[in-house]
């Protein structure tokens, strides 16, 4: 049995050093109907004395050979892989990152408007409470403050609740005509299915000579039916701001029911996207605009909001929770 063992082993070397193929000769000596594995499986037939010896010499020329194997394999191949590297398989793909579905929207928003002729300004997230409220005609204790319930720093610093700040900025240090949309985070002290301690809006203020409530309602129905699709039903609705007179929101027919009444529209058939409005007299007093030769109208809309519309999303909160099973999907 050991000299069998020992001319098996020698036959094998001298197959593999003569060029024949490592995997041949692995199916014909280590392979299930091998001839090593035929000895090692007869090891238990034996006399119990022998069975030590034999057993333990044919496990050594087993693990000898397997290794002669793999290495001749290996050299077949270039030698990569006793290095445990195949440069020959293609490499493996990371997981590649995308645009956050807020992010995605929030461009979408702005190249429509960009196309339409209107500049991108970013302004400050962290406002004094008189561009966030003073200027915008909203005088300490006026109650329209209620509207937006407010993050103070101090008494005169606030996270913006809004991103109409921009337009007192923009018309400050810039003289008509303005045409800009501002894009950003807004933060109020809310927290529900629809709202989140911070959301993102994108602002519009265009003020020229003769703007009219017109070419208010021509910029947003253009604005919807490029992002909602051409035959979106939209309505403005009277509405209140202090900063603009008159003020309108604009809804559009329920992206989910068609206008038929559901959950999400509470049962109107119509879902707010915007408000908007012209804009106040007053407020040009703040920037030194003279509302005798310009008007203008402004708008400023919730992205997360429309952001849910469009891929019917009923719950704003999963935007911020980071699954990448949510993610991965916009
Ligand atoms: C305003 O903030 C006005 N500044 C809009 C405006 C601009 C009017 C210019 C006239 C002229 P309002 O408070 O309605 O309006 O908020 C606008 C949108 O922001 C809402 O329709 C909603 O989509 C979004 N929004 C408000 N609060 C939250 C919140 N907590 N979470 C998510 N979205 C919110
Ligand atoms: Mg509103």
């Amino acid at each position: 049995m050991e000299d069998e063992l020992h001319r098996l082993q020698t036959e094998a070397l001298a197959a593999l050093e003569s060029g024949q193929d490592p995997d041949e000769l692995k199916v014909r000596y280590l392979g299930r109907k091998g001839r090593l594995t035929a000895i090692l499986r007869g090891v238990k037939d034996l006399p119990v004395a022998k069975r030590p010896g034999i057993g333990q010499l044919a496990n050594r020329l087993k693990a000898e050979l397997e290794a002669a194997l793999a290495r001749a394999a290996s050299d077949a191949r270039g030698g990569e892989a006793a290095f445990g590297l195949d440069i020959g398989l293609p490499g493996r793909r990371g997981p590649l990152g995308r645009l956050h579905p807020i992010t995605q929207t929030e461009t979408d928003i702005c190249d429509i408007f960009i196309r339409m002729g209107f500049s991108v300004v970013e302004t400050r997230e962290v406002e004094l409470d008189y561009y966030c409220f003073e200027a915008l005609n909203m005088p300490p204790d006026h109650p329209a403050r209620d509207m937006q319930d407010t993050f103070y720093i101090t008494e005169d610093v606030v996270l913006r609740t809004h991103t109409s700040p921009a337009q007192v900025r923009t018309m400050e240090s810039t003289p008509p005509p303005v045409k800009i949309v501002c894009p950003g985070k807004a933060f109020r002290r809310d927290s529900d299915v629809t709202h989140t301690p911070m959301f993102h809006q994108v602002e519009g203020l265009l003020v020229d000579e003769g703007v009219s409530f017109g070419d208010l309602k021509g910029v947003l129905a253009e604005f919807v039916r490029q992002l909602f699709g051409p035959r979106t039903p939209l309505r403005f609705r009277p509405s209140f701001f202090p900063f603009t007179e008159p003020s309108a929101e604009v809804d559009i027919g329920c992206v989910v029911c068609r206008g038929k009444g559901c959950r999400v529209c509470k049962q109107t058939g119509w879902l707010e996207i915007l408000g908007s409005g012209m804009v106040d007299p007053n407020v040009y007093g703040f920037v030194d605009y003279d509302p005798d030769v310009i008007s203008g109208f402004a708008f400023g809309m919730g992205v997360e909001r429309i952001a849910m519309l469009r891929y019917g999303i009923d719950d704003i909160r999963l935007f911020f929770q980071n699954d990448l099973r949510f993610l991965r999907q916009f």
